[in-house]
């Protein structure tokens, strides 16, 4: 009796969906971002684009899908940016940043002559780990040494949260104190509840939109080490393998890979070598 009512349930969606329409957004995520959309986001797409149909005024998927096709731009970065997954934390996955402080960074020290470091925060989202990598240079590194850290992102959204450096203060719970006080200021009356990543920090760090299926890439400087975490899982595999041999062209040799806890290059690439969990080292 119950399961005759379920069966005549049906969703009230405020705009029809079909399978077409949902083939449509993953062809076109999948052109512009890489991003390969499995069928079970179907309802995560739905919920993302039914706020860019009412923000555009658009009727029906089928219109706003149209709409992006015949526009240039600026619809695009919106459509691209409500579809992609910005998870992320300071410190998130702490051993890489251990590696960094214990290994990485002496070994790097040790072999720069021109006491000079790069590194990159590839899929940066909204820039806690490129600020982790700060942090973590601001402890290590002499303040007289030349360091610098890219942090790219394809979403302008997550990037211009980035650029401020504000984050509300639960984002930083765990933190030892001692880390806390060295790096961030408290907010007060209007930022209570927030902190900013201090001055020092940010400067070691430069934001940039860059998609990373955009080739070739405009650095001209090659890198120590690049943290490209929970980016790939989203990627095919032949898009993965594009993605890390032309990434060897922009490493230097003897050079640091971190990518995300559920993340492999088995099969992937034999450029890099596994050195611990989640770590990898660009071979010659
Ligand atoms: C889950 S977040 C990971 C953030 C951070 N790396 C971490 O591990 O905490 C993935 C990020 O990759 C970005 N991304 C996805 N596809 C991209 C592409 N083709 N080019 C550049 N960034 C991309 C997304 O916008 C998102 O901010």
């Amino acid at each position: 009796m119950a399961r005759t009512e379920q069966a005549g349930w049906k969703e009230d969606r405020e705009f029809p969906f079909t399978r077409e329409d949902f083939e449509t957004v993953r062809r076109l995520v999948g052109e512009h971002t890489g991003i390969a959309l499995s069928d079970i986001k179907s309802d995560m797409v739905y919920s993302r684009l039914t706020r860019r149909l009412r923000a555009t005024g658009c009727g029906s998927f089928n219109e706003y899908l149209e709409r992006l096709r015949s526009e240039t731009s600026e619809e695009l970065d919106h459509f691209v940016n409500a579809l992609t997954t910005n998870l992320t934390a300071f410190f998130r996955e702490a051993h890489h940043f251990d590696h960094l402080a214990e290994t990485a960074l002496p070994e790097m020290m040790a072999l720069a002559k021109d006491r000079r470091l790069r590194l990159w925060s590839a899929g940066c989202s909204t820039g806690e780990e490129a600020y982790s990598m700060a942090m973590v240079v601001r402890e290590t590194v002499p303040d007289d040494w030349d360091v610098r850290i890219l942090a790219t992102d394809l979403d302008t959204e997550v990037l211009r949260h980035a650029e401020r450096g504000i984050y509300d203060a639960q984002r930083v719970q765990g933190m030892p104190q001692s880390r806390l006080r060295r790096h961030f200021l408290r907010g007060r009356r209007a930022y209570q509840g927030k902190v900013r990543v201090k001055d020092e920090v940010r400067r070691l760090v430069e934001f940039r939109r860059l998609n990373l299926i955009d080739r070739p890439w405009p650095m001209r400087d090659r890198f120590h080490a690049v943290f490209c975490r929970n980016v790939i899982i989203y990627f095919s595999k032949q898009t993965q393998r594009e993605l890390f041999e032309h990434l060897t062209d922009y490493m230097r040799t003897p050079g640091w890979l971190y990518i995300g806890h559920s993340e492999t290059l088995w099969q992937v690439t034999e450029r890099f070598e596994p050195h611990g969990r989640t770590v990898y080292r660009m071979v010659g």
